[in-house]
């Protein structure tokens, strides 16, 4: 089974929003991952991934704005990447709908987004992740 890193200063990107959203992001997958290995009931395994889905939308929004504003040079492959992990968390959160806990699918949420994404690809974006004077919080 997959783990997550633990939040810890190192992964903070210095904009207090971004860095408020990870946080949360990597603490839902943790429980996910948790109520799996527990074989909770699907109700609460559903609720769980469907506050990650959520999370990740507005996230991914949230942080492309970001980018953008910062004229980050590689935000059409982040953006890119971003999709992807839309289209996987949706389709797990499908899979959950009809009862079937996507097990693999929710370890490629955790070990290439949750992990991957958030510790290498958003951190080499880290200094155009800054707030601009008027904008973030
Ligand atoms: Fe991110
Ligand atoms: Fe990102």
């Amino acid at each position: 089974m997959s783990s997550l890193p633990k939040w810890n200063p190192e992964l903070c990107v210095g904009n207090r929003q971004i860095d408020d959203q990870h946080r949360r992001l990597l603490l839902l997958g943790e429980q996910a991952l948790g109520l799996l290995k527990e074989n909770s009931s699907m109700a609460q395994f559903h609720v769980v991934l469907n506050d990650l889905a959520d999370l990740a939308r507005k996230h991914f929004a949230d942080e492309e704005q970001v980018l953008a504003r910062n004229h980050c040079p590689t935000l059409d492959e982040h953006k890119a990447e971003h999709a992807a992990y839309l289209e996987l968390v949706t389709e797990v959160c499908y899979q959950g709908t009809q009862n079937h806990p996507d097990r693999a699918g929710l370890e490629r949420i955790v070990s290439e987004y949750l992990n991957h994404h958030l510790t290498e690809t958003d951190m080499k974006c880290k200094a155009f992740m800054k707030d601009k004077p008027g904008f973030g919080g």
